[in-house]
């Protein structure tokens, strides 16, 4: 699995932050969040609210720039080593900054330079702004504006994440007009926990991905509008069996949204927190589908067309 190149486009920096990086932090910092951490170092949570907690209090040892660039250099290596030559990565200004533009414009160019020096080294990558919807609109304003001023280089979309009962999407619409405006591509997480609702919601925003999506499979009326709209799905099996939205592999309904006709794409969300990898979620889906390279070759070409990148890039990238 590891030789077929892949492009990821639904992964969570702050998310993707080893274990031992955010404990390496916390000590740098005299922090204790030992509490987040299994007997095994490992991230350690009930249920979904528990992930966000832990999450949050991971973050909260990434307090500076250096930090992020440091951070960022790490999982892009990773993203490499798993064959991916193509990466969106959800970067939150809530935790980088606070959500100040001044302060985020310096988080940025800390994070650009180890993005440009990862591109020339072959692994090429965009940053999708991500409000926190359980944070609320103001907090979401914040970041589309910080999206907005910043746009157009690394920083390529804007997108939405969180608890999907905090709040209605619709309240997020100011955002998603500001990132819309300023040429940025858009997401949503929808329809992961939520229902088909959700997801309509999201697609009132103007979105051409939606982040899992999963709950179309149950409103066929949904799933004709998201065929037709060319509506790409950015799906992340191995987090949906993680947290328990769905019972194993084999039941994820990646396999009966493509039957749909819906343009359906693999990520990993957050891998340390869900123990997976790229080419984990690549293995276990052949597995559980007999899938092989021809069914993944189109995947990876969807993700091309919905990526956010400049068509220069996604020329190259095909
Ligand atoms: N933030 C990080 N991972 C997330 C997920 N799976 N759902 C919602 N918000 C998230
Ligand atoms: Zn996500």
């Amino acid at each position: 699995m590891k030789t077929l190149k892949k492009v990821e486009l639904h992964l969570h920096l702050e998310g993707a932050a080893p274990p031992g990086f955010i404990r390496a932090k916390a000590a740098e910092k005299h922090q204790d969040i030992s509490r987040i951490f299994d007997a095994k170092g490992a991230y350690s949570y009930r249920d979904f609210n528990g992930f966000l907690r832990v999450y949050e209090a991971a973050s909260s040892v990434l307090t500076s720039p250096r930090d992020y660039a440091g951070l960022l250099a790490e999982v892009l290596a990773e993203c490499a080593e798993q064959g991916a030559i193509y990466v969106e990565l959800f970067v939150s200004p809530e935790f980088c900054g606070g959500g100040d533009l001044s302060a985020w414009r310096d988080y940025l160019a800390a994070m650009d330079e180890v993005a440009q020096a990862a591109r020339r080294d072959g692994i090429d990558s965009r940053a999708v702004l991500t409000a926190i919807r359980h944070f609320g609109p103001e907090r979401a304003r914040k970041t589309a504006i910080c999206a907005a001023e910043t746009g157009g280089g690394w920083v390529a979309g804007f997108g939405i994440a969180g608890a999907e009962d905090a709040g209605r999407l619709p309240d997020f619409a100011w955002g998603f007009d500001c990132a819309r405006e300023a040429g940025l591509g858009l997401t949503a997480h929808a329809g992961e926990w939520g229902g088909p609702d959700q997801i309509r919601d999201a697609l009132s925003l103007g979105v051409s991905r939606i982040g899992h999506g999963i709950s179309a499979v149950h409103d066929p009326a949904l799933l004709r509008d998201l065929a037709e709209r060319q509506i790409t799905l950015e799906l992340c099996p191995g987090s949906n069996v993680a947290l328990g939205i769905v019972p194993g592999w084999a039941a994820h309904p990646i396999a009966r949204l493509a039957d749909a006709g819906l343009r359906v794409t693999v990520s990993t969300d957050d891998p340390p927190f869900f123990h997976t990898t790229l080419c984990h979620e690549y293995q276990m889906l052949a597995d559980a589908f007999g899938w092989a390279e021809d069914e993944f070759r189109q995947m990876n070409l969807w993700a091309v067309d919905a990526a956010f990148c400049d068509g220069d890039t996604k020329a190259a990238l095909r």
